[in-house]
């Protein structure tokens, strides 16, 4: 539990950073699985700041994103493909070619083998080092909403109403919200090395404490999270004001 997201999102971006020059040293490539939303953006500020001013180079990073909306250009305003561009891989020097983020327009009849070479990129890649997360209200991780299973992979889902309410801001109105998504899995998720999920503010507050506190079950997918070796919340005062 941080005081704020800045500090808990510069200790996860130190980790980071860590993580990188360690496999550098080793002449390897980490692996990151990153995550959109409003709640990585203190993180992605931090990364980007460690590569302007402490010289930390990405060139030896491969990133796969956690998911897309489905039925997006990667030039929409609000697709996930934009959002990374414009948040983070824009201000780094990551090879475009280790770039990796599920297609919004991949069609119907590709899906299937879509999500499928996406996990076996992840699997060539040598697996996923460090898994950024964020949580939704629904406790879906990824958009592994109520309902996915643990061995879940990555596949395209329904979005539940909640998270399309809570998007219909950023699209100008729930309407103009896609009705799916591809996600990696839960399954995907939890073969990650180690996680780290972030929440901000009193808004994630119930949704957190019954990922970290309440049963293991696939109504809230972030609790899965308990039952892996190397899972951490990172969180602020607002997010934890629920755990007992
Ligand atoms: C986004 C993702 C989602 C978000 C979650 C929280 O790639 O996987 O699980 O992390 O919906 O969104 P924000 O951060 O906007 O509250």
């Amino acid at each position: 539990v941080f005081a704020t997201p800045t500090a808990a999102a510069r200790e996860l971006a130190a980790e980071v950073r860590q993580l990188i020059e360690y496999r550098k040293a080793e002449g390897r490539n980490a692996v990151l699985g990153l995550a959109t939303g409003s709640t990585p953006v203190p993180f992605y500020r931090e990364l980007i700041r460690l590569h302007r001013e402490e010289g930390l180079s990405f060139q030896n990073v491969i990133t796969f994103n956690l998911d897309e909306y489905y039925g997006l250009a990667p030039e929409h305003p609000e697709s996930y493909a934009r959002f990374m561009a414009e948040q983070l891989f824009n201000h780094i020097d990551i090879p475009n070619e280790n770039i990796h983020i599920p297609s919004g327009q991949v069609p119907g009849n590709q899906v299937f083998v879509h999500c499928r070479e996406y996990e076996e990129a992840i699997e060539k890649a040598g697996g996923i080092d460090l898994q950024i997360l964020g949580i939704g209200r629904t406790g879906h991780i990824g958009f592994n909403e109520p309902g996915s299973s643990k061995e879940s992979l990555t596949r395209r889902i329904t979005l539940d109403r909640i998270t399309r309410q809570d998007a219909a801001g950023d699209f100008r109105g729930e309407q103009n919200v896609p009705h799916f998504a591809i996600t990696m899995g839960v399954g995907t998720i939890l073969r990650g090395r180690k996680l780290a999920l972030m929440a901000w503010g009193e808004n994630k507050a119930g949704i957190v404490a019954r990922a970290v506190e309440g049963s293991v079950t696939d109504t809230v997918s972030a609790s899965f999270l308990q039952e892996h070796p190397d899972a951490r919340f990172f969180v602020d005062q607002g997010a934890a004001s629920e755990l007992v």
